[in-house]
């Protein structure tokens, strides 16, 4: 489906409901095994991936979600096959020519998570044009996690923060988790309210461990190249129904 189909893809917040998730977390997991099934090569299923994640930013949007941060290549997925890693930054590559000025009239803002390490220099460059051309948006944003791992941002914030601390800018007692929280890549973005799974894995899988410390899980067991508006609107549906406490008592107590 094109973009260019979506009559209105700005985020609704006046919607009338204060428990609407402002940012979803996506682990867009099951393309090998939604492949394998139907004979096809692993290419195909995240070929696939791609189209399910183009609606479900469509439906996200609708909804009037603000922030929709999809883990696209993890800093563990090098150790895949070379074919693989090849063909998943190619398909980044197709995905912002493709759609990047479609997003971009659709007043997406695109944000990239995650290391430039390894990274090819002409992805470096796409990536930091995506950035550019739509950082005055005001609809949804779309968080690209790429070539992301909590472990190494968190560690790459710490060694930020040591050069700091070396050079006299930051005194080490000064510290504290905002402190931390401002050297991520996130630092700029909300924490996440909810955080799906497809293809029925119980996992994190080093994705926004530090920012996900108060967000609601949804697993779901759909294939993530089948995902669709329905598995949207019960993850948010499952989320509106939750009680966030943030280590308090909450309301029923
Ligand atoms: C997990 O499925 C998915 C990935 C490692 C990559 C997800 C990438 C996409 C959906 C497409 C790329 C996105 C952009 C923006 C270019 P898996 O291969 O681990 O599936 P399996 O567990 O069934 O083998």
């Amino acid at each position: 489906m094109s973009l260019l189909e979506i009559p209105e893809f700005e985020p609704q917040p006046e919607n009338g409901d204060k428990h609407l998730p402002k940012h979803i977390g996506i682990i867009m997991d099951g393309n090998g095994r939604w492949a394998k099934a139907r004979g096809l090569p692993r290419a195909e299923g995240h070929r696939r991936g791609v189209e399910a994640l183009r609606r479900t930013l469509k439906y996200a949007s609708e909804l009037g979600v603000q922030f929709m941060t999809i883990y696209a290549f993890s800093s563990e997925n090098w150790k895949r096959p070379q074919d693989e890693i090849s063909d998943l930054m190619g398909l980044l590559r197709r995905f912002i020519r493709k759609d990047l000025a479609e997003l971009h009239s659709k007043n997406v803002r695109i944000k990239i998570i995650g290391s430039q390490e390894n990274l090819p220099s002409d992805i470096i460059t796409l990536l930091h044009e995506a950035r550019t051309l739509t950082s005055s948006n005001t609809g949804t944003t779309l968080v690209v996690a790429f070539n992301y791992g909590s472990r190494d941002e968190i560690t790459r914030a710490c060694r930020q923060l040591a050069k700091d601390v070396k050079e006299g800018m930051l005194d080490p007692d000064a510290i504290s988790e905002n402190t931390l929280t401002n050297f991520l890549d996130t630092h700029d973005i909300p924490d996440p309210d909810l955080i799906i799974r497809t293809s029925g894995e119980m996992r994190l899988s080093n994705f926004l461990m530090w920012q996900a410390a108060y967000s609601e899980f949804y697993f779901d067991d759909v294939l993530w190249p089948d995902y669709d508006k329905e598995n949207l609107e019960r993850a948010v549906h499952y989320y509106m129904r939750r009680e966030r406490r943030y280590g308090g008592l909450g309301a029923t107590a």
